[in-house]
């Protein structure tokens, strides 16, 4: 039998994981099968138990289980310890839990977006389990001024104190200073809603961690002449890192970006 993988959430009918890691499959050479699982809004351990005793090697992890599958494991990384949160589960003696998806923010912005985060100034908006999983990895590639904000400005604080010098705040707080980097780790796009706008200016970045529609957020970053991009390139980073986890190969992902945006 194949190496069973597959990424666990509520929804996943639309995801593009099971692409990449075909891709990535293809490209090193590795026997294996990626699919996806459904799980009820209350059914994750008893979905993830069901996939370990067929055989499942490993799992990635969505929204909404990431907190959910952070308490499953048996042993953390470090970076996953910190953001509570675990999109990559490892399947062996034990049950082991990592968080690719800040990584894979960060690659997406430095070597796909060709950005330098050093000293930049990067607004985070919402404080939820997306914006938990990046906050550590942005400080750590060494963000300068980095703000959260949050509709629930109480949340938006209490998540930037797990991360110094973050400073949380509402969106009625953004301020009007621009800058350099904005990313939005709200759901709202996803639901068709809209978050406040930060102020966006041209040379500026406006990332959204959604990826595959056009949100109002990147619309609008567009038209006052920032530079916009969707998460897709972050989520091809993080399923290199989480490959990686898996095989103990990183795959490359140029090319399979590219022909995920029809390049
Ligand atoms: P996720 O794991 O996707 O981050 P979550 O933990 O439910 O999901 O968090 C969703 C985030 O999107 C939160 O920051 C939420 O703001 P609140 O903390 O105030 O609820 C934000 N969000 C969702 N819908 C929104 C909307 N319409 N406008 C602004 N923020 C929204």
């Amino acid at each position: 039998m194949r190496d069973a993988y597959a990424l666990i959430g509520n929804p996943v009918a639309h995801s593009k994981s099971p692409v990449i890691h075909a891709a990535f499959a293809r490209a090193e050479r590795q026997d294996m099968s990626y699919g996806l699982i459904e799980a009820p809004l209350d059914g994750f351990e008893k979905a993830v138990g069901e996939f370990r005793r067929a055989g499942g090697r490993g799992l990635n992890v969505t929204v909404p289980f990431k907190e959910a599958a952070f308490r499953y494991c048996t042993r953390v990384s470090e970076r996953a310890r910190v953001a509570q949160a675990v999109n990559t589960l490892v399947f062996g003696d034990d049950v082991y839990g990592d968080n690719t998806d800040g990584v894979g923010l960060v690659m997406d912005l430095t070597q796909g977006l060709g950005l330098s985060l050093k000293e930049r100034s990067i607004l985070v908006m919402g404080a939820g389990g997306a914006a938990q999983g990046v906050l550590g990895p942005l400080i750590e590639a060494g963000a300068g001024r980095l703000v959260v904000a949050n509709r629930t400005a109480e949340r938006a604080r209490a998540l930037a104190a797990r991360f110094p010098p973050a400073q949380g705040c509402g969106f009625d707080a953004m301020g009007v200073e621009p800058f350099d980097i904005v990313v939005n780790a709200t759901s709202a796009g996803f639901a068709g809603e809209q978050t406040p706008l930060p102020r966006f200016r041209p040379g500026m970045l406006a990332y959204d961690m959604v990826y595959g529609r056009d949100t109002p957020f990147l619309a609008a970053a567009r038209a006052a002449g920032a530079r916009a991009s969707d998460g897709l390139g972050m989520l091809v980073e993080q399923a290199a890192e989480s490959f990686r986890l898996w095989r103990g190969v990183r795959p490359q992902t140029a090319g399979v970006l590219r022909s995920l945006r029809g390049g």
